[in-house]
């Protein structure tokens, strides 16, 4: 199977805060390693770093501002409709949720079914949700890690495309634990998006398959 992209896939990232996962995807492209163009970076907070990265590569940014949709029944479909409607202008094919803090509805979930991944720094499906870290730490886990998977309407709950899994030391906190694991989400977010380009990845139900994948090969577990 040849997996040679004739044009590169057309990528948005939607990104809430510090933007560091869009930055792993934004070199993983400029080291060739994904044949991919980002074609918009969208945020729901005027300030987010994320948008500043994207403007220092020449990316284009967009803070969408929720607050006009707030107090409306369906404000939070409208606001995904505001989205959609730049996703299809800019002809997007992969959406990437990249420290996205604001949970999409099903206006985009289905327009992108299969085709929208977020990051989730836990290994799925332990710990859905915030505050995860603490939350591995607080239950005494032995490993925690962190997941890409395909969005559904369900939090946290589509089908896992790749996981990382780091130990838990006697002595971690919360921020040091995050900062090991956001070392593997840089590493398995790009490999994703990658395999997303060499159109490797197949859903079958709740599972991910991957085309010429060996068995465990796709499996990260850090020493560190
Ligand atoms: C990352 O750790 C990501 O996994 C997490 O937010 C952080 C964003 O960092 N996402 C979630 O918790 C989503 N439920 P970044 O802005 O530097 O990429």
């Amino acid at each position: 199977m040849s997996t040679d992209r004739a044009t590169p896939l057309r990528v948005a990232v939607l990104a809430s805060g510090r933007g560091s996962n869009l930055q792993a995807i934004i070199d993983a492209i400029a080291a060739g390693q994904i044949q991919a163009n980002i074609v918009a970076v969208i945020s729901n907070k005027r300030d987010a770093p994320a948008l500043e990265r994207a403007r220092a590569h020449g990316l284009p940014d967009l803070f969408l501002d929720p607050k006009p949709f707030a107090g409306r029944p369906d404000s939070r479909e409208a606001y995904d409709r505001a989205i959609l409607e730049v996703l299809e202008q800019r002809q997007v094919e992969l959406v990437l949720l990249a420290g996205y803090m604001k949970i999409v509805t099903g206006v985009l979930v289905n327009a992108y079914a299969n085709r929208m991944m977020n990051i989730h720094p836990s290994l799925l499906p332990s710990f859905p949700g915030l505050d995860v870290q603490k939350k591995a730490i607080d239950w005494g886990c032995k490993l925690a890690g962190c997941t890409v998977h395909f969005v559904t309407e369900g939090v946290d709950e589509g089908p896992i495309i790749l996981q990382a899994a780091v130990p838990i030391l006697d002595d971690d906190t919360p921020d040091a634990l995050a900062a090991r694991i956001l070392v593997q989400e840089h590493k398995i977010f790009p490999r994703a998006v990658q395999l997303f380009a060499e159109r490797r990845l197949r859903v079958e139900g709740r599972r991910v398959v991957i085309d010429g994948a060996k068995p465990h090969g796709e499996a990260v577990i850090s020493a560190s």
